[in-house]
């Protein structure tokens, strides 16, 4: 009888379970749909007793299914809320973190370093041409310091006639920096450099700092003084030990190579202490010196009136040096496992 379809309804544990109730009663070919249909073949007699029986079934099996569809989809809801919750004092799971690479992050400590002492910074284009990189810097075509270099040269010329190559060393900026700013200059130039060279402490493209002074009065105390100053401040020790070789290079007069003193423990280099003392040795890090008059008067600036020193620092040795790494070619690999030994990721 029809409560048992009212019973049935109420008692539908699920939507699909009141669908299939809902077709089984009102669909098409459902029971109440049926006796609808049957009021067309009675008499008015029967109609007027039976039409408004089965029209009170229609409307109320349609009101008992709009109800419990109601309570069942807010129990889903209430379901679904209740599973999605959040549980914010859960640990959240490890995400792998990248890091700042060893040789960008010695390049912001130089920079700082030499922010302090009164440096700007400076930078020159990575594809060179052949007078800034060799002529300017006394290097004329064919000087054989050229050779030294193992440039890479582009196989055409620019449009504009010059002989274009990817600079060897950064000191190009020097004379990018006399033309463009003139006399005084404080500068340091960081960059890419590129020579055709490849073994445990060469890589076909490596990092330097280039610095520049130029100013009055100028002279090699004042040299000495800015490096050892930027080489305390840099491995963070007051007893680095410098040694000044006399060296040369076209575009310093003198030149002077700078070593510093260091020790095995370990198997780590440890920066500190002469290199002449018991277990310890001397490691190049850069090279030096009074700028050349040629190449000030290359960049424009009159060397009668204006002297300076240049220097140009290694910075994937001063890298190695500081982080106790021992093969530069590491640094270019991008392994994460090495990065990681290194303390440089998370
Ligand atoms: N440009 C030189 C090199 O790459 C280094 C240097 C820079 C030397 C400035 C003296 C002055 O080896």
């Amino acid at each position: 009888d029809f409560d048992q379809v009212i019973s049935a309804i109420e008692g539908a544990e699920t939507l699909e379970a009141l669908e299939a109730l809902r077709i089984q009663y009102l669909g098409k070919a459902g029971e109440i749909t049926g006796l609808m249909k049957r009021l067309g073949g009675m008499s008015p007699e029967e109609r007027r007793e039976m039409g408004p029986l089965f029209n009170g079934y229609q409307r109320d099996a349609n009101a008992a299914i709009t109800a419990r569809k109601d309570t069942l989809e807010t129990a889903a809801l209430d379901a679904r809320l209740a599973a999605e919750t959040i549980d914010l004092s859960l640990p959240a799971p490890a995400t792998p973190r990248g890091a700042v690479h060893p040789v960008s992050q010695v390049m912001d400590e130089l920079a700082e370093v030499f922010a302090d002492l009164g440096f700007a910074v400076a930078t020159g284009p990575e594809i060179e041409d052949d007078w800034h990189n060799f002529t300017a810097l006394n290097m004329p075509e064919s000087h054989p310091a050229r050779a030294m270099h193992d440039t890479f040269y582009f196989p055409d010329r620019n449009d504009d006639g010059r002989e274009m190559l990817l600079r060897t060393h950064t000191s190009p900026v020097q004379i990018r920096s006399m033309i463009q700013q003139g006399a005084p200059i404080r500068i340091i130039a960081p960059g890419r450099v590129y020579r055709s060279d490849s073994d445990a402490t060469h890589t076909p493209m490596f990092h330097q700092i280039e610095g520049l002074v130029i100013d009055k009065g100028i002279h090699l105390g004042h040299l000495k003084w800015t490096l050892e100053a930027f080489l305390k401040a840099f491995f963070e020790r007051d007893d680095i030990v410098l040694r000044l070789r006399p060296s040369y290079f076209p575009f310093t007069e003198p030149s002077i190579e700078v070593d510093v003193g260091y020790s095995s423990q370990g198997g780590r280099r440890v920066v500190g202490g002469s290199g002449d003392a018991p277990g310890h040795a001397w490691m190049e890090v850069l090279g030096s010196g009074m700028v050349n008059r040629r190449v000030i008067a290359a960049g424009g600036i009159d060397p009668d009136e204006w002297q300076g020193f240049a220097f140009g620092i290694g910075v994937d040795r001063l890298a190695m040096l500081k982080y106790g790494m021992d093969d530069l070619r590491a640094f270019f690999d991008g392994d994460v496992r090495w990065l990681s030994h290194y303390g440089f990721s998370a």
